[in-house]
């Protein structure tokens, strides 16, 4: 039976435990080193993506012009959303998104820090001058969506609210299948 004298053996026992503190105390110091890494550099940038935009041109070309504002379908039958932030007010102020569709909303502002938030749903960002914001989702079921600014943004900050309209996705291509944008704003 020379595997009972072998665990009976105090050596055998000393180094076996050895090398089991050793690999834990590096699980320690690997999990460790991540969190103090991560935490470092999330902290160095702003939260959800890292895409710089030229805050005070955004009228004036490129993506976030008035004319390019709201709920674009894409070729691959996925959505993009673009908002503005900016006191006191989100453009548009109604945001119309077809369920069981992969959204992408893409935010930004041209004045001050603005707080982005769909309520009853995990879409939840700050919107900082001179960054795009971007949340991916998807929403399940038709409804209506508060959307607050959650950021302190000054005097207006309490009256600075938008909504999303969830549509069922069949009806969204009868109502705005032929437009380039949509929104539920009524015009
Ligand atoms: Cu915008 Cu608070």
């Amino acid at each position: 039976m020379a595997e009972l004298s072998d665990a009976a053996n105090p050596d055998i026992i000393d180094a076996a435990e050895r090398r089991w503190a050793y690999a834990v105390a590096g699980v320690v110091v690997f999990v460790f080193a991540v969190i103090v890494l991560a935490g470092v550099h999330w902290a160095a940038q702003p939260p959800s993506n890292v895409e710089a935009i030229d805050a005070s041109r955004l009228h004036l070309a490129g993506e976030f012009m008035e004319g390019n504002l709201g709920t674009e379908m894409q070729p691959d039958g996925t959505a993009v959303v673009r908002v503005l932030a900016q006191q006191y007010a989100f453009v548009p102020q109604c945001i119309v998104v077809p369920t069981q569709t992969r959204v992408a909303i893409r935010v930004t502002s041209p004045d001050v820090v603005h707080g982005f938030l769909i309520a009853g749903t995990n879409v939840n960002t700050m919107v900082v001058p001179g960054f795009v914001a971007e949340v991916r989702t998807r929403f399940d079921t038709p409804g209506a969506h508060a959307m607050p600014c959650h950021e302190y943004c000054s005097v207006g900050h309490e009256d600075m609210w938008a909504r999303v309209e969830v549509v069922d996705r069949q009806e969204f291509v009868r109502a705005y299948g032929q437009q380039r944008r949509a929104s539920c704003v009524r015009q």
